[in-house]
């Protein structure tokens, strides 16, 4: 699903993921002339797509923003906010990805705007393959969800929460998420060398294996414990190898302790928890 022809989209902050959702949205068939972007330091390669797809950026005059969507850094939006309020009427729906501003902060950032949504993609958005939590407040008109729903689903999947307080619990697991798979296959780069292959064949066979278990998660739609099953024969290669991955279910307590800690984060990140002392990231032993 994509954006109605007919939305103006106003992007504020065009990096990495506000170029990513771009990219998606023209992907998806957006009109680029429907689009307008606010960037003060466009990267060259934004310059071209918004040249060549029709997009506006930095124009001198305001419009009239069906959709706001803030993609600056959550630090920046006080500042970068000023500049967008023209744009704002009751019309317009308020479609924030940026970390930690809850739907209240959003509503004091953008108080005439008519409705707000909170979301948060993830890294794998800027292939299309983003995993996205979206959160609106009670009362939310069905048409600003079912227009946020395209917005965000021009990226990727969409999971819509019913409780805000859920937002740093999902952060934790798909915000945070890729970088714990992308960890995995340095450690197993790293073990397939120990075990005796040469380091460049064992990068590749790491990453061309976590390539295809996610190809596979996605095409055959089975529970991941069925596609374990299936490649799981009793007393093989497999098999032995699980036993001590599994044993006393060591990664299960590993992964629950890492998604804890990065929704704790979270929890300080957005002024809604008491900060601790930083916790060092694991060595990559490289
Ligand atoms: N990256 C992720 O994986 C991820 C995942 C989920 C959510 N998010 C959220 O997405 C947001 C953007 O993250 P990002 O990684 O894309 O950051 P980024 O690459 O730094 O992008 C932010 C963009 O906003 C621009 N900007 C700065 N001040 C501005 C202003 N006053 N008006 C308009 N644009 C302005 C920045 O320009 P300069 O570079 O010149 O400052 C930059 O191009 C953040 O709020 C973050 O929490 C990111």
């Amino acid at each position: 699903m994509t954006p109605s022809r007919d939305d103006a989209i106003l992007l504020l902050g065009a990096g990495r993921m506000g170029a990513a959702l771009l990219r998606g949205w023209l992907a998806q068939g957006v009109a680029g002339r429907s689009i307008t972007v606010l960037d003060p330091n466009p990267a060259p390669d934004l310059l071209a797509l918004a040249g060549d797809a029709g997009v506006r950026l930095n124009p001198a005059e305001t419009g009239a923003a069906d959709i706001l969507v803030v993609a600056v850094k959550p630090q920046l939006v006080a500042q970068a906010a000023p500049a967008v309020q023209p744009w704002l009427s009751a019309d317009t729906l308020v479609v924030s990805i940026m970390a930690g501003k809850t739907l209240a902060d959003l509503r004091a950032l953008f108080p005439t705007a008519g409705s707000h949504v909170r979301a948060m993609p993830n890294l794998p958005a800027a292939v299309g393959r983003g995993a996205t939590v979206a959160v609106a407040p009670p009362g939310t008109p069905g048409a600003a969800i079912e227009r946020s729903h395209r917005l965000l689903t021009a990226v990727g999947g969409l999971e819509w929460l019913e409780d805000e307080a859920l937002v740093d619990a999902a952060t934790a697991v798909s915000g945070s998420g890729p970088a714990y798979v992308f960890y995995m296959v340095e450690c197993l780069t790293r073990a397939g060398t120990e075990a005796g292959l040469p380091p460049g064949i064992a990068e590749r066979l790491a990453r061309a294996t976590v390539e295809g278990a996610g190809a596979m998660l996605g095409a055959t739609g089975q529970p991941a414990a069925d596609l374990r099953g299936n490649v799981t024969s009793p007393g093989g290669t497999t098999q032995a190898g699980l036993s001590v991955l599994m044993a006393g279910g060591t990664m299960q307590a590993l992964l629950s302790d890492t998604v804890r800690a990065a929704a704790a984060r979270a929890r300080e990140l957005g002024g809604t928890a008491p900060a601790a002392p930083a916790v060092a990231a694991p060595s990559t032993g490289a």
